[in-house]
Parts: C-alpha cells; structure tokens; sequence
C-alpha cells in the first residue's frame, strides 16, 4: 500500500531524485526560452512535452486525475492550474510554466513565471515578490522544524510588500508519489503545521497575489483537477522548487 506519509529516503533514491528534479529544470529553463509574443500556450506545452521525451523522461501531469497536457501554463490571473489552450501570449503577459517530470518512479517539480516582452512595474515588482517569497521561504527549512516556519516567512515578506499569498493551495510531499505529506503552506505560525524530517523531499511553490487572496474555482474537461483565478481578476505570480532536507539543512534540487 502506498501511503502519503514522508519516508526517508535511500542514498540511491535521493540520487534518482536528483536525475529528476535537474530533468524538470532543464524542461521548464527550455520551454520558458520560447516565451514570446504570438505563441499560444499549447504552442509551449508541446515544446516542453517534447523536450522531456527526448531527455528520457515522461511528463507527469499527462493523465494525472484526468488532467490532458504536460504542463500547467498560467497566465496573469490565473493563479495555478492553467490549462494550455490556443491563447497567444501578447506583450506585458505573465505566465507560470509548471512542469512535473517522472523518471525511474520518481517526480520533480518546478514552475518559474515568465514575461511576455515589457511588463509593467507592476507585474515587475509582483514576480519578484513571488521568486524571494520562494527563496525566503526556502531559507527558513530547518530540519527537524515545522512547515509552519516556512509558512510565517513566506507569507511576513509578502504581506509587508502589500500583497497576498494563497492560503488553501500550497507545496507537498514529493518522491515516490507526485503529491504527498506534508503540505506546505505559503503562510503559518512559527513551530506549527507538520515536522520537516531529514531526508524527505518537498516543494516550495507559494502563489503570490496583487491584491485579494480569494480565488474562483474552473473546471478542466474530463478531469477533477480544477483550475483558479483571482477573484478579483488582478494578476497572481508564483515560482516552485523540490527541495531535499538533507541532517544539516536542504538542497534545491530542481537546479540544472
Ligand atoms: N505541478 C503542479 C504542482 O505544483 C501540479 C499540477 S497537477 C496537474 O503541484 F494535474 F494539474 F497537472
Ligand atoms: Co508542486
Ligand atoms: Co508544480
């Protein structure tokens, strides 16, 4: 029986997740190479799709719950989720490109977000905030803490640069399975929430909002992944990293 719970892994395990996470950030630092004007999302979708193939890898969230494309391509308020589709990227876009890769029975996961040409100082400073939102989150991983401290730091620098993080949909678990414990919040209280254990690996992948964190939810066809936009239609922005938490600290896996 496979079960949600983080099991440490092997020295030979942690090597395949290694092979996988720098597999998944060769596909998303390609795809996001093709980020231009004119190029629908589908168009993207396929190169990265492609791409894993010819590194040996397959795409994860292909019949994932029913979910029909190897990536999730998010744009401006779409806040994750984001269904590749004949929409062309125009100039001043933003665009999270979410890409899972499964290789030897494990899974790496990573999304940056990308600009379409000039983006306002807005979208700007909205990126930013979501890739050090990330990497302050990152940096507050203790082994042997708690999510929560993650959380707390993560959501701190947001809310003080004015803007919101997405409470209900966070980071996971990742190794054996493609979601598993815990769940990894983009906000949170110092001590609480689950126990990082030593040698687990999961994702830190908070969605930072412009302005409310309320989201509306969208059905995918034929499949029971849904996917979310801000409720007030202003932009969401969000990157993600699979970690290993290693006896001393952790390791960002998803690096090429
Ligand atoms: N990669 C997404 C995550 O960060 C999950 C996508 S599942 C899909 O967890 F089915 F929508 F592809
Ligand atoms: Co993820
Ligand atoms: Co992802």
């Amino acid at each position: 029986m496979s079960s949600r719970k983080p099991v440490p892994l092997t020295p030979e395990e942690i090597q395949k997740m290694r092979t996988v996470c720098q597999m998944a950030a060769r596909v998303l630092n390609h795809t996001g190479k093709f980020v231009r004007e004119g190029i629908t999302t589908n168009e993207l979708d396929l190169i990265a799709d492609d791409f894993t193939k010819s590194i040996g890898g397959t795409s994860a969230c292909i019949g994932y719950h029913g979910y029909p494309k190897a990536t999730c391509i998010s744009v401006n308020d779409v806040v994750c989720h984001g269904l590749p589709s004949e929409y062309k990227i125009k100039t001043g876009d933003i665009l999270n490109i979410d890409v899972t890769v499964k290789k030897d029975g494990f899974y790496g996961d990573n999304s940056k977000t990308f600009a379409c040409g000039v983006i306002s100082p807005l979208a700007t400073d909205l990126v930013d905030t979501a890739f050090k939102a990330m990497m302050i989150g990152i940096e507050a991983i203790t082994p042997n803490g708690y999510t929560g401290d993650i959380g707390f730091e993560t959501n701190k620098f947001v809310t003080r640069k004015g803007y919101t993080t997405v409470k209900e949909i966070g980071g996971h678990g990742i190794g054996k399975i493609f979601h598993g414990d815990p769940f990894v919040p983009a906000f949170g209280k110092r001590g609480r929430g689950e126990r990082i254990i030593p040698w687990t690996c999961f994702t830190v992948e908070p969605m930072v909002n412009e302005g409310v964190d309320s989201f509306d939810e969208f059905d995918i066809p034929n499949s029971s992944v849904k996917y979310y936009r801000t409720t007030d239609r202003k932009l969401s922005a969000q990157f993600e990293h699979t970690v290993l938490i290693t006896d001393t600290g952790y390791e960002i896996l998803t690096i090429e």
